[in-house]
C-alpha cells in the first residue's frame, strides 16, 4: 500500500497524516479526506446558479465546463439510450426457459430495489458481488446462459440500464464493516493508486490530480461521482457502456494490459470508486461524450 502515496504531489499532501494515523485501514476518514480535497479545489466553482457541492460530482467532467454540462441536458430530453431502456426492460420481463423471470431471484423482486443494493463485499462468500455479477448468477441458477461481461454481450449493459434508470434518485451506500469488506477496499484503492501501462500512469494521477484539467480534447472526471451513472451511453461509440468496460478501456488507454472485467481487481476497483461516491444520487444511464 504504500506506493500509492507516491503517485502525484497532489494526493502526497491529501494522503500524508491519514497514512500516519491509519494505514490505508480507515475508509471513511479517506472518503472525508477526498470530498474535501476536491471541495477545497473546487468548492468555489459556479455550477448552475450555486457553488458547486459534492452531489454534483455525479455529473462528472459536466461540472467544470458549463457548455458541457448545457449540452448534457440537452441530450437527456431525449436520450440515445431510451431505446436500449425499453430493449433491457424486454430481458428483464421476458422468462427464461424454464418459464422463471429475473424477479424470482433472491433480491430481484423489485426492480426499484435492486440497483442501490450493488456492489457489496459478500462475507460468506468472501467476495465483492456487483450487479454484472449477479444478473448472471441470476441467469445460470435458471440454466440460462451467462452473459459474457466486459461489453461483449451488449444485453448485459440493457439490463444493467434498465435497472439503474428503475432507482434513479437513490444514494450509493456500500458499507464496510468486516474484516473482508476492508481487504477488498484496501486491493480497490491499490489498483486505483498503481501506476502501469507504457504511460506510467495511475487512475488517481488522471482522476484525482488531474481533475477538471484537459487531456488532449477531454476534461478530466474526479473519482467522486464515477460509479452514480453507469452504464453510460457514449456518443464517441455511439453504444451503451457499462463501468466495469470503461475500466478496461482507461486501462487501455494508458496501454496496459487491463484486468478482465469482472474479476477480482476491477470488482474491488468498482467497490472502491463506489464508496468514493457514497451519498451521491444514481442517475444511470446517462449521457457522455
Ligand atoms: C491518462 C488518463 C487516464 C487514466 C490513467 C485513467 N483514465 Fe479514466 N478516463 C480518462 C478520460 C480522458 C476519460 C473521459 C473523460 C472523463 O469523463 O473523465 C475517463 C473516464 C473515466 C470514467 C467515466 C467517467 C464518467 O463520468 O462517465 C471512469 C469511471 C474512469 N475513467 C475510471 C478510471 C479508472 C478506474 C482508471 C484506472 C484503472 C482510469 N480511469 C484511468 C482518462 C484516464
Amino acid at each position: 500500500m504504500k506506493n500509492k502515496i507516491l503517485t502525484t504531489t497532489l494526493f502526497l499532501s491529501l494522503a500524508m497524516p491519514l497514512m500516519n494515523a491509519s494505514a490505508g485501514s480507515e475508509p471513511e476518514a479517506e472518503r472525508q479526506a477526498l470530498v474535501k480535497h476536491f471541495m477545497d479545489r473546487f468548492g468555489s466553482t459556479d455550477f448552475e446558479g450555486h457553488k458547486l457541492k459534492i452531489e454534483d460530482f455525479r455529473h462528472g467532467a459536466n461540472i467544470f465546463d458549463p457548455d458541457k454540462m448545457a449540452q448534457f441536458k440537452g441530450s437527456e430530453e431525449f436520450p440515445a439510450y431510451l431505446d436500449h431502456l425499453e430493449a433491457g426492460e424486454k430481458l428483464w420481463k421476458k422468462p427464461f426457459a424454464n418459464g422463471k423471470t429475473y424477479a424470482s431471484c433472491a433480491g430481484f423482486a423489485d426492480t426499484k430495489q435492486i440497483r442501490a443494493k450493488y456492489p457489496f463485499f459478500d462475507d460468506g462468500r468472501g467476495e465483492v458481488v456487483n450487479l454484472d455479477q449477479a444478473i448472471n448468477e441470476c441467469r445460470t441458477a435458471n440454466n440460462e446462459k451467462a452473459y459474457a461481461f466486459g461489453g461483449k454481450d451488449k444485453d448485459l449493459t440493457k439490463v444493467l440500464a434498465y435497472l439503474a434508470n428503475e432507482s434513479r434518485g437513490q444514494k450509493i451506500s456500500v458499507a464496510i464493516n468486516s474484516p473482508g469488506a476492508l481487504d477488498a477496499y484496501n486491493l480497490g484503492e491499490m489498483v486505483f493508486h498503481t501506476r502501469r501501462g507504457q504511460l506510467n500512469q495511475s487512475c488517481a494521477n488522471c482522476h484525482i490530480g488531474s481533475a477538471g484539467m484537459r487531456i488532449r480534447s477531454e476534461l478530466l472526471s474526479p473519482i467522486v461521482g464515477h460509479t452514480t451513472h453507469f452504464p453510460s451511453y457514449r456518443s464517441s461509440a455511439n453504444d451503451l457502456v457499462s463501468l466495469q468496460q470503461r475500466y478496461v478501456g482507461c486501462m487501455s488507454s494508458v496501454r496496459a494490459l487491463p484486468f478482465p472485467a469482472n474479476g477480482k481487481e476491477l470488482k474491488a476497483l468498482e467497490f472502491y470508486e463506489a464508496f468514493m461516491s457514497n451519498g451521491l444520487e444514481i442517475d444511470g444511464p446517462a449521457m457522455r461524450p
